[in-house]
């Protein structure tokens, strides 16, 4: 077994495991020493140094200069008393100097392994600085997209949700938790935020136990049987019970059902926020809230250093709960190495954004765009057959905006906008002019559309580059109409005006809504924000230097009224289809009132959205055919096999994300209409053919049920395979028990 050593002062101590370290740690720790390891400090926080010093800091949050992360370290492992090291936690959430697409829209490349390379590359970037801990993946499934967080998020289903946030988090932590590039992740927000009541950030949930636990638990079920090492509670009140106080959450749930052995810490102030949901009624109520129901550290608020002291002497919180808290702080920072180097990994690194790190950035935008219209081969461009471009929009030239929302430690200039490469990728080989139209993306002014109209004019393509600026999303930024802002959709019209044709990039943190001036555009190239490679990749696309193959990893509604809208809905008692669509101008006036034929559907809008969960156009085309299965009956504890023949097509070579879907026909609790089991990211030469199989074990096919048991239910059974959620492509199996 390897020895773990320990060296405080002149004492260095052997421990045959990590576990006699923890005890030992535990055993020398005063109580103000043990709320010390729980309590994390803003690094602008009063007395810091000196709060180290006395054993006071646990964790110290938002520090990013490595000489001063070196100095807090040097303080904590040489001037305290027990000489234990810091974890220094930032939000770095999609890339740290290099800065790689949105959460949601490297969901949209539908690929663990861009997702695991970019984690990856922030992790070395972020400890080269002295980092060791990331408050991501936000896995909290997202279904609402006037919710500005999600930005943050994985997406509307569970499934993506689950192995898209394993991959993020083997990016982070690595295999081995203490090689020095790896950092510490943190599963957030536990549990339910993504379905903030009206998409209103921080704003109360309602979710049945059934909905969480089929819905809204398996990400974080996922991440915690894989290892993540922390994870953070919600800001939001669950079922009338606010995430931070949650015991039945955070103990019966996390602890107990799972068996999760890290540790969580609470979300910025949420502690002190108790006593304003009224739930706590004052500072002291609410660490004891916090702490009875499982919160280990608390972030940038001071309640457990003022008030745990009390709760334990008045014996409300038992020490060996304080105990077993603080041993799952301890074990991090073993686990994670610190106690060996506590330093940053190479604060010396001058080139964070060195050429591997550009290059995988520019990847990760090309494959995360999603190509939602493109009407008689607009895309790609020819070099050739163009002579002039206008490139118009406020998205066009601003490498902040681009950045998106969480790019705090992202540096605009590093940024290549679009404007910039494709002047550099055309040269002078087309004429290249730009009108900004709009000063920003949220301005009202209609001052710049002349300019914008004559460039426009002139030109054989206008590419308009429009969309959301960063802070029109993220946390606390929600809207409640999701269209372009400001008067983007009157620049369009005042372009469309000109008979140029038109290709819209749309740079944006959330679905917008498109259906009024898609009929406007000719292409549309849904780009989300992809960081600091925007431009490169967007122009390779546009000139077909590469093909899209991002794929939508939420549900575009038609218009914000159909929100909440996914593709994994219930069927109802009385489903819609398209031809029960009513037209409300239709309707006579003073019709007759009928209980008949009525269905579940808008009178003013279809029931299906503008572009369905999984969509997303090429330059190629696929053909799905053939789908079967290996055998139509399987046993339950068995696998099957789903097959279908994927063939390209189309001229260019490309890569198809293949989904699998499923549908529970008959279950004990209502199943979704459709759910996606599996996917895979395929690569076919034009005209290539080739066999895509699926294995799908029962296990897979589990829900939890009116007891809340996991389990899976016989019966028949329907499958898909497809490039979208509406695919149709269809066939069925049977589950049945062994003996039947
Ligand atoms: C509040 C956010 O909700 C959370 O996601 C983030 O990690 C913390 N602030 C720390 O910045």
């Amino acid at each position: 077994m390897p020895a773990n050593t320990y060296q405080q002062g002149r004492i260095k101590q052997v421990f045959s495991d990590k576990n006699a370290q923890t005890s030992y740690l535990i055993s020398q720790l005063t109580l103000a020493e043990k709320i010390g390891q729980m309590s994390q400090f803003n690094n602008d926080a009063e007395n810091l140094h000196n709060a180290i010093k006395q054993g006071n800091v646990g964790s110290v949050i938002n520090e990013v200069d490595p000489d001063t992360i070196n100095e807090l370290q040097r303080i904590a492992t040489q001037e305290s008393r027990l000489g234990i090291p810091l974890l220094i936690g930032r939000d770095v959430i999609h890339g740290f100097n290099t800065i790689f697409p949105i959460p949601l829209g490297q969901a949209a490349s539908w690929s663990p392994d861009v997702i695991e390379l970019c984690a990856k590359i922030a992790a070395v970037e972020s400890s080269n600085s002295g980092l060791n801990w990331t408050f991501a993946p936000m896995i909290d499934v997202s279904r609402d997209p006037r919710w500005g967080r999600i930005a943050e998020s994985l997406g509307e289903d569970p499934f993506l949700c689950s192995t898209l946030a394993i991959a993020m988090l083997k990016g982070f932590q690595g295999d081995k938790l203490s090689d020095p590039h790896s950092i510490a992740a943190c599963a957030k927000h536990f549990a339910g935020y993504g379905a903030s009541e009206s998409g209103r950030d921080y704003n109360t949930t309602n979710i049945p136990e059934n909905e969480l636990r089929n819905v809204h638990f398996p990400p974080f079920k996922a991440v915690a049987e894989a290892g993540i090492s922390t994870f953070m509670t919600s800001f939001s009140d669950l079922n009338g019970v606010p995430a931070t106080g949650n015991k039945w959450l955070l103990n019966d749930i996390l602890r107990t059902e799972w068996q999760y052995p890290g540790f969580v810490v609470s979300d910025w102030a949420s502690i002190t926020q108790l006593i304003t949901h009224g739930f706590a009624k004052d500072e002291n109520a609410a660490a004891y809230e916090a702490c009875n129901a499982g919160v280990d550290m608390e972030m940038a608020t001071d309640n457990y250093a003022q008030h745990l002291p009390s709760l334990i002497n008045s014996e409300k919180i038992s020490i060996e709960h304080i105990d077993a808290m603080v041993s799952r702080i301890l074990r991090l920072k073993i686990d994670i190495g610190l106690f060996d180097n506590p330093y940053a990994a190479n604060s010396t690194s001058s080139k964070q954004l060195n050429s591997f790190h550009l290059a995988v950035a520019k990847q990760a935008a090309i494959k995360s765009c999603v190509l939602l219209k493109n009407d008689k081969h607009t895309l790609p461009l020819s070099k050739t057959a163009i002579d002039s471009l206008a490139i118009i929009g406020p998205l066009a030239d601003d490498g902040y905006e681009q950045l998106g929302t969480w790019a705090f430690d992202g540096n605009a200039e590093h940024s290549i906008t679009c404007l910039e490469a494709i002047k550099a990728y055309v040269k002078d080989s087309i004429k290249v002019k730009f009108a900004i139209g709009m000063e920003t993306s949220r301005s009202n002014h209609q001052d710049g559309f002349d300019e914008a109209v004559n460039t426009a004019s002139d030109a054989d393509v206008a590419v308009m580059i429009l969309g959301e600026e960063a802070i029109l999303s993220g946390e606390a930024h929600c809207r409640s109409n999701i269209n372009l802002p400001g008067c983007q959709e009157a620049l369009i019209d005042a372009i469309y005006q000109t008979g140029t044709p038109i290709v819209l990039v749309i740079m944006a943190g959330r679905p917008i809504t498109l259906a009024t001036i898609l009929p406007k555009v000719d292409a549309v190239l849904f780009a989300w924000h992809p960081g600091t490679m925007a431009g490169p990749a967007i122009t390779e696309l546009l000139f077909g230097e590469d093909c899209p193959s991002g794929k939508l990893p939420l549900t575009f509604p038609r218009t914000v009224g159909q929100i909440p809208l996914y593709y994994g809905q219930k069927n109802t008692g009385r489903p819609a289809s398209e031809s029960t669509f009513i037209d409300i101008n239709s309707i006579n006036v003073r019709a007759p009132q009928t209980s008949l034929g009525m269905t579940s559907t808008h009178l003013d809008t279809h029931y299906s959205p503008l572009f369905p969960f999984g969509y997303g156009l090429s330059y190629s085309q696929f053909e799905y055919k053939n789908i079967n299965v290996d055998k139509y009956s399987i046993n339950m504890g068995e696998s099957l096999k789903i097959a279908a023949t994927l063939r390209n097509i189309g001229k260019v070579d490309a890569e198809e994300v293949v989904q699998l879907y499923i549908r529970d026909l008959v279950a004990s609790v209502t199943r979704p209409v459709k759910e996606l089991k599996g996917f895979q990211r395929v690569y076919l030469k034009a005209g290539q053919s080739k066999s895509i199989v699926f294995d799908l074990h029962t296990d897979e096919l589990a829900f939890y049920n009116r007891q809340m048991t996991l389990t899976t239910e016989t019966g028949i059974f329907h499958a898909w395979i497809g490039g979208s959620s509406d695919t149709e492509l269809k066939t069925e199996f049977e589950v049945i028990l062994p003996s039947e």
